[in-house]
């Protein structure tokens, strides 16, 4: 795949997505959320695909936030339609894509950039990388989804907070309030994320998605019991769940067919 804004390339079943505008920050322009949008759905219907890694160009930032000077002409319409858009194809497309996506924070994750980090399944920090929500410091709001799933993350206070003050906050302490799952030096970030995949890649496929979906139904006030008991049934008809119970009785390893 061939893109502008972005370099993706997958190895060993994992998708690499790298947002390559490091003069920029990485900062999300029009151009950038469009090619965001056709690899999430790449990812979601290829089969080589078993998990995704997204990270930023360059040791600076993860990214920067929505591209500033492409919305600060907008009026309130155009706002609500730039944040309609990028929350549709871009930022609920990661959440509720079938397969698993870990952000690797290498920079700077601010604005656009964090709410990118957190419609991610999972969050992996470099120690410099410093993450936040500095809108109001525009005369905005989060836009991308960022209220919402901060809130969910580390819980209304905290993320009023953050959100109010605007202040970044380092890696560290975004990983006492849960907001990261882990800190690591910048040399390890990447292989952080494919360990963790790679633990994931050899698990049932479709009951890696039907848990995930699970997950997200309880965050997202979707029903997420009703949720859970529908998935947990649909994984009876799967053959992987065949081939999970074989394995186990005949004490072998399970060969998974994503099936
Ligand atoms: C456009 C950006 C940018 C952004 C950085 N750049 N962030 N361009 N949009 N969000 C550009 C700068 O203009 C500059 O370009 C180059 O990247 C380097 O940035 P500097 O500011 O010179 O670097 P530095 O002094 O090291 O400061 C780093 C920084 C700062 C603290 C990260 O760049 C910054 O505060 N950026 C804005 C962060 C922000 O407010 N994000 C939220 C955006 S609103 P030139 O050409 O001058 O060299 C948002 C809303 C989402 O995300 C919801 C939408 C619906």
């Amino acid at each position: 795949m061939a893109y502008q804004n972005l370099i993706s390339e997958i190895k060993e079943n994992i998708l690499y997505i790298t947002i390559n505008r490091e003069k920029a920050l990485n900062a999300l322009n029009k151009d950038t959320l469009a090619e965001l949008a056709d690899v999430i759905a790449f990812a979601g219907k290829n089969d080589e695909v078993r998990g995704v890694i997204l990270t930023g160009a360059g040791e600076k930032a993860f990214v920067a936030g929505a591209d500033i000077k492409e919305f600060s002409d907008y009026n309130g319409k155009q706002g609500e339609d730039l944040a309609k858009r990028g929350h549709e194809l871009v930022f609920n497309a990661i959440e509720n894509s079938s397969k698993p996506f870990i952000a690797a924070i290498n920079g700077f994750a601010l604005g656009g950039g964090l709410e990118l980090a957190m419609a991610c399944h999972i969050r992996i920090a470099s120690d410099h990388a410093k993450l936040g929500l500095p809108e109001v410091t525009l005369g905005l709001i989060p836009g991308y989804g960022g209220t919402q799933r901060l809130t969910q993350l580390v819980g209304k206070g905290r993320a009023i907070e953050m959100i109010t003050t605007a202040n970044m906050i380092t890696a560290s302490d975004a990983e006492k309030i849960g907001l990261v799952n882990y800190v690591v030096p910048q040399p390890d970030l990447i292989s952080k994320a494919e360990e963790m995949l790679n633990v994931i890649k050899k698990r049932a496929p479709l009951a890696v998605s039907a848990a995930i979906k699970s997950v997200i139904a309880a965050v997202n006030n979707n029903n997420g019991y009703a949720t859970e008991i529908e998935e947990f049934g649909k994984c009876f008809e799967t053959a992987d769940f065949k081939e999970g119970v074989n394995a186990f009785v005949e004490k072998r390893k399970a060969n998974f067919s994503g099936k």
